[in-house]
């Protein structure tokens, strides 16, 4: 049997998390409404508790940990969002966390995940070689590898940003969804579906990196050669469970650069007044650019999935 979750497992999920994360708003969008000729919503999870989606799955899957594995602690490699999402849940749980990253890691990145509580280990130059360092420390101190997107149970954490769109917005048409490794848009596409089947998943991916619609195209994994330049997007291959998942339910998955994505960004915070990363422009990149193609009047959620920016380049401005 292929993985799939049900709405009941989602709902299981959410009723795990709910008391550490906040119930992010689903803002209508007049600009984006006015532009597409749908009825657009933005899921605003830029203000989510560290700033991104990124805590609900490890939350969710440190709540189903057994003690002995929670005593071991665990361990993750990433210099972004999911840093930051593992540290702080499991500082909610109680549980010791490392976080591996390279050594020219962002110093406000580093900071910010000392400050939630993880012990930052700096290695290599390249995340595939902090990832080593991340195994390694798995079988020299037992500690749980916990993966950025392909594990079931953190999918089902993600997946409850899909529930909440739902339960807000029962008579949503299509979801619009930022994809990396796939973690968030399996949950997403797995909770809207069992709330309605007829509901469309859209994914959207940057054309300078499109592990996912390769792996789709050629019907199997595949690793590409990922030029990308957008944290969050950058994957040069898939998970597992999230190619599955998504060959089953999601409907169409679009492409465009990471400078008409770099675009939307800026776009969405002159217009709508609010600071995404390019990650989670990337929905709105691909709404602006008439990818996403369904009946006028649809009533569409764009899932705003986060908002760590790195704004130093504005920091030298001293005048508006
Ligand atoms: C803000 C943001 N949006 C979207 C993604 C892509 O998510 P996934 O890797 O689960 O597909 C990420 C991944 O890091 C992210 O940080």
């Amino acid at each position: 049997m292929p993985f799939s979750l049900t709405l009941r497992d989602f709902a299981e999920a959410r009723a795990r998390i709910a008391p550490h994360i906040k119930r992010t708003p689903l803002l209508g969008s007049r600009q984006l409404s006015e532009r597409t000729g749908y009825d657009v919503k933005l899921k605003a999870e830029l203000f989510q508790r560290v700033g991104s989606y990124k805590i609900r799955g490890p939350l969710n899957k440190f709540a189903l940990m057994p003690e002995e594995e929670k005593r071991r602690g665990v361990v993750c490699s990433s210099a972004g969002n999911h840093a930051q999402g593992v540290a702080l849940a499991a500082q909610i749980h109680g549980i010791r966390a490392v976080v591996c990253m390279a050594e020219n890691a962002t110093p406000a990145k580093v900071a910010a995940t000392r400050g939630y509580g993880a012990e930052v280990v700096l290695h290599g130059t390249i995340w595939d070689e902090a990832n080593e360092k991340a195994k390694e420390l798995v079988r020299e101190q037992g500690l749980t590898y916990v993966h950025p997107f392909d594990d079931a149970q953190l999918i089902a954490g993600q997946g409850t940003l899909g529930l909440e769109i739902v339960q807000d917005w029962p008579e949503v048409d299509a979801v619009v969804v930022p994809i990396g490794g796939g973690g968030l848009i399996s949950g997403v596409s797995m909770a809207v579906k069992s709330f309605n089947p007829n509901i469309k998943v859209i994914g959207v991916e940057s054309s300078d990196g499109p592990a996912m619609r390769r792996s789709l195209d050629a019907g199997a994994l595949e690793t590409i050669d990922c030029r990308t330049v957008i944290d969050g997007l950058r994957v040069r291959r898939v998970g597992e469970i999230n190619f599955s998942v998504v060959q089953r339910f999601v409907d169409d998955i679009v492409t465009l650069p990471d400078r008409e994505i770099f675009e939307a960004m800026l776009w969405t915070w002159e217009r709508c007044k609010l600071v995404v990363e390019g990650a989670a422009a990337a929905p709105v990149a691909a709404l602006l650019h008439g990818l996403v193609k369904l009946p006028e009047g649809s009533r569409v959620a764009a899932v705003l999935s986060g908002g760590n920016v790195n704004l130093d380049q504005l920091r030298g401005l001293t005048w508006n």
